[in-house]
């Protein structure tokens, strides 16, 4: 076996013992009969120190050979030093070259971002893409663990489906044997509310799609939604559920990945302050934030009720508070089919859009359902929907039928908040844009 018999994230424990790392050369200098690695494992870096007196000649030469990722196994002994910086340093004893590589694209200089996007296979090697990704894993993990812990079910939905839930005027279709078109998934959430009659509190979470013709920094084409779902719960629980989980995920990345914020040279303070209760406000008085605001965020110009913010009212709106702010009941005729009216108003929908801090946008957008047959029908035909196509989902309001909610949350748009990282196609692995597929 290959497998080394330490990691670099585990180092201070083989303190003083001999060990061997594999990793890549990030970075090498030499200096007469020193030459000092600095090995990257995936899990760390760590300075390899080769002293000519201490190795082999084939080891020096090997590590004079070595270029920039290089795959190696370097043997040798661990030992505490206050002047590295992650602690500790490897004195070297033996070197094993596994794969050379030979003008590495990705040099310390800086590139711009055009040559860095079609070599994303490589630039996620580098220490900031390396920090982004880490904390996408753990925004993911303490997001599904959460919600494990609270008692929710994990309801898997498909990808390939017959109907639209999000507007028509995004899907992107592919040929399906003899049934006609498929168009893939825009959200989970109505088969997973179909979840949620059969097992109370559900979620769904994987990669949504829309054909987004917009190039913005907040747009993929391809982005993955978590999205759960509750039964017999109202517009106020489902709020509260929000921003508990925001709220704990923030938390879980502040505790674990401290490394990689500070990598990322995110200023926490803003982070810590994400606790409950969120501040909330209504549409209307968003409306009349932004026309008293005017000229402060360029692009934010005041709008008649009724229209839909674009990102610079939503980053105008999100200026005035210290943490997420949720901005409630939106004109139904801006909004999904399937959003429950407010009673008391029924031009509005119960519903809500929770915006980032700091100008990264919309993370979340939930509401209660209808959970009305009738009603349901009637949206489903005013918004020019095939009620044939629908059948199984009115179907959930013939059989038992609860009043109940549910929200979705785009990863990468918290990933985006959370790290600091202005454009969203760095806090995915293989971005999808309307101008790239490749790699
Ligand atoms: O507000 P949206 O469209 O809501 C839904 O899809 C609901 N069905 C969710 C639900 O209630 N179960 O999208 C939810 C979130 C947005 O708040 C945003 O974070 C993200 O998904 N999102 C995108 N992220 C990246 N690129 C895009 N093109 C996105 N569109 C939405
Ligand atoms: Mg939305």
């Amino acid at each position: 076996s290959l497998l080394p018999t330490a990691t670099v994230a585990t180092i201070a424990r083989h303190a003083g013992q001999r060990v061997t790392l594999a990793g890549w050369v990030y970075h090498k200098t030499e200096k007469g009969k020193l030459i000092f690695i600095l090995l990257r494992d995936g899990s760390g870096t760590i300075q390899c120190v080769t002293f000519k007196k201490n190795v082999s000649e084939a080891t020096f030469a090997t590590a004079q050979a070595l270029t920039q990722e290089s795959s190696c196994r370097i043997t040798g002994s661990v030992r505490a030093d206050e002047r590295a910086p992650g602690g500790y340093e490897l004195d070297v004893e033996e070197i094993e070259l596994i794969g050379p590589s030979h003008d590495y694209p990705i040099t310390p200089k800086e590139h711009g971002v055009e040559f860095l996007m079609e070599h994303r296979h490589l630039w996620v090697r580098s220490s900031k893409q390396h920090a982004i990704l880490r904390i996408r894993a753990e925004v993911i993990a303490a997001a599904q663990e959460w919600l494990n812990e609270q008692g929710f079910v994990r309801f898997d939905t498909p990808i390939l489906t017959a109907t639209a839930a999000e507007g028509t005027t995004n899907l992107f279709a592919t040929d399906y044997f003899d049934l006609g078109k498929a168009y893939l998934a825009q959200t989970g959430q109505l088969y997973v509310e179909a979840g949620m009659m059969a097992f109370g509190r559900v979620y769904c979470f994987g990669p949504t799609f829309r054909a987004e013709k917009s190039k913005t920094r907040r747009h993929l084409t391809e982005f993955w939604m978590i999205e759960p779902e509750v039964a017999f719960a109202d517009h106020e629980d489902n709020m509260r559920l929000q921003e508990q989980f925001v709220s704990a995920i923030v938390a879980r990345v502040l505790d674990r990945r401290r490394e990689d914020l500070k990598v990322l040279e995110r200023d926490t303070t803003v982070l810590e302050q994400v606790v409950p209760p969120f501040p909330r406000i209504t549409y209307d008085q968003a409306i009349e934030l932004i026309a008293s605001h005017q000229g402060e965020v360029e692009g934010a110009d005041p709008l008649p009720w009724g229209e839909d913010f674009g990102a610079p009212h939503e980053t105008l709106i999100a200026s005035k508070f210290d943490r997420p702010v949720f901005v409630e009941r939106f004109p139904s005729a801006v909004k999904a089919f399937y959003m429950q009216p407010d009673p008391n108003r029924p031009e509005v929908a119960l519903c809500a859009d929770l915006l980032a801090p700091e100008g990264y946008g919309e993370i979340i957008g939930g509401s209660q359902r209808i959970h009305d047959p009738v009603l349901l029908e009637q949206r489903i035909r005013e918004h020019g929907l095939r009620i044939e196509d629908y059948e199984w989902y009115l179907d959930l309001r013939r059989y038992g039928t609860v009043p109940h909610s549910g929200f979705g949350m785009g990863i990468e748009r918290v990933v985006a908040w959370i790290t600091g990282t202005r454009h969203i196609r760095e806090t995915i692995p293989f971005p999808r844009q309307l101008y790239r597929i490749y790699p």
